[in-house]
């Protein structure tokens, strides 16, 4: 696909999902317990979600996400991926669950204080569970925590999904770019300036 995309491993942050407590789930009506009941077991799965620095050996397996991620000709090769990780300016964190790698985002710091989204993908099976917030949230605190002022990307016209994502994370259209993609596909153009 187009342009830059790109990892500092040793600046990524360990993130663990915080701990959340449901009290006085015995004594309440059987309906009522059981949505307690799927709201735990949602939270026991975003308890052992975690994020984590990449590393080397994770190359393979976020080459095969984002092939089945994206398209053919849009998905990036795994030079293309080396490439971007590698970058002295980008910053990649990976989410797992159970061992299990199920997403992962790069980004790629820019000048005038912005955080450029090079990639960010969600295993299908995994989708809709929170993961892409979680490597939302990191890359947003990292950004924050390094004083940037914006943060930028672009998303398939197409990519319904991925806008409704931002859009719900506060991120506005400001842009489209004709025939950003390689199969002549215009990009929208989403920004979020951080306070
Ligand atoms: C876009 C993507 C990263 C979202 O990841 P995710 O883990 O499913 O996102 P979350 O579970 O954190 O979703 C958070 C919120 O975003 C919105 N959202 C996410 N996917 C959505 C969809 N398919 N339709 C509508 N809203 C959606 C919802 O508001 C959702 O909250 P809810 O589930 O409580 O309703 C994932 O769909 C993906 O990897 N897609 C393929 C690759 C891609 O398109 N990447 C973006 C390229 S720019």
């Amino acid at each position: 696909m187009a342009q830059d995309r790109r990892i500092d491993p040793y600046l990524a942050p360990q993130i663990l999902v915080k701990k959340t407590r449901i009290h006085g789930i015995a004594m309440q009506p059987r309906w009522k317990a059981q949505i307690a009941k799927s709201k735990i077991q949602n939270l026991k799965s975003k308890i052992q979600m975690r994020l984590r620095p990449f590393r080397p050996d994770d190359l393979q397996t976020l080459y095969e996400i984002d092939q089945a991620c994206f398209a053919p000709g849009i998905s990036y090769t795994r030079e293309e991926l080396t490439a971007f990780i590698g970058h002295r300016h980008s910053q990649t964190w990976v989410a797992e669950e159970a061992g299990k790698i199920t997403g992962f985002l790069i980004a790629h710091r820019e000048p005038r204080k912005i955080l450029h989204i090079v990639t960010i993908d969600v295993l299908k099976a995994w989708r809709r569970r929170g993961v892409g917030s979680l490597l939302m949230e990191a890359a947003e605190q990292w950004a924050c925590a390094h004083n940037l002022r914006m943060i930028g990307l672009e998303t398939a016209q197409d990519n319904l999904a991925a806008q409704k994502f931002y859009a719900a994370r506060g991120y506005r259209k400001v842009d489209e770019i004709e025939h950003y993609y390689a199969d002549g596909t215009a990009a929208w153009v989403m920004v979020k300036e951080l306070a």
